[in-house]
């Protein structure tokens, strides 16, 4: 059998990172991430995706604190402990490079869909060349993602809708995962 490409085993690399170095990634790395990001496949080139990159020092930091914050006292209905507000601060604080990934909506249900499947691909495009690269990217569509004046903090005036927050960084650690074998998903007509 032919050998595989090497994507291939990128592919198969990657993993869903949580756990990061305490080690900065430089703007280089960062924009090579996002090049990668934006050759991915969209339908009728709408060019769907917006990035918001949130530095390791960048002052965005501590409105996504307050924003969590506040979003955690309005879930729990009750004012969060100064303890508690600390555990967030330091939370966001120590959290890797954020990209917060943005889907524009379309002028009906179709596009706003299909736009949102191709930001999905440009976040696999960041994933896979990131894994290529030795960095590691945990996707997540939590907490995060439900402040409520993201837009805000951003100054967004399009009308996108949040596909995830991407943390980049080394990673420290990764988890195994398996999946079922494509055999039992598949059927061959
Ligand atoms: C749309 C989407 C949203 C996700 N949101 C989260 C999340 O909020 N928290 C999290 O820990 N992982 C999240 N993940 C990562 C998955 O949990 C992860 O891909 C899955 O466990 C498989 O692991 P692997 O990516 O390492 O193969 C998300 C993945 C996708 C595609």
């Amino acid at each position: 059998m032919k050998k595989p490409p090497e994507i291939f085993n990128i592919i198969k690399n990657r993993r869903n990172t949580k756990i990061f170095e305490d080690k900065a990634i430089n703007n280089i790395q960062i924009e090579t991430l996002l090049e990668s990001a934006i050759w991915a496949p969209n339908h009728r080139n709408t060019e769907p995706w917006r990035f918001y990159v949130v530095g390791k020092n960048s002052p965005a930091r501590n409105k996504i604190s307050e924003g969590m914050i506040a979003l955690q006292e309005q879930n729990l209905e009750k004012k969060l402990s100064q303890d508690q507000e600390n555990k967030i601060y330091n939370q966001i604080d120590s959290s890797p490079l954020l990209i917060f990934v943005y889907s524009l909506i379309g002028i009906n249900d179709e596009i706003t869909e299909e736009n949102y499947g191709a930001v999905c691909c440009a976040i696999q495009n960041i994933q896979l060349t990131a894994t290529g690269m030795g960095l590691g990217v945990g996707w997540s569509t939590g907490k995060i993602c439900k402040i409520s004046n993201l837009n805000k903090i951003f100054g967004i005036t399009e009308q996108l809708k949040i596909a995830g927050v991407l943390s980049v960084g080394y990673p420290k650690s990764n988890s195994i995962k398996t999946r079922k074998n494509f055999k039992s998903l598949t059927t061959w007509l």
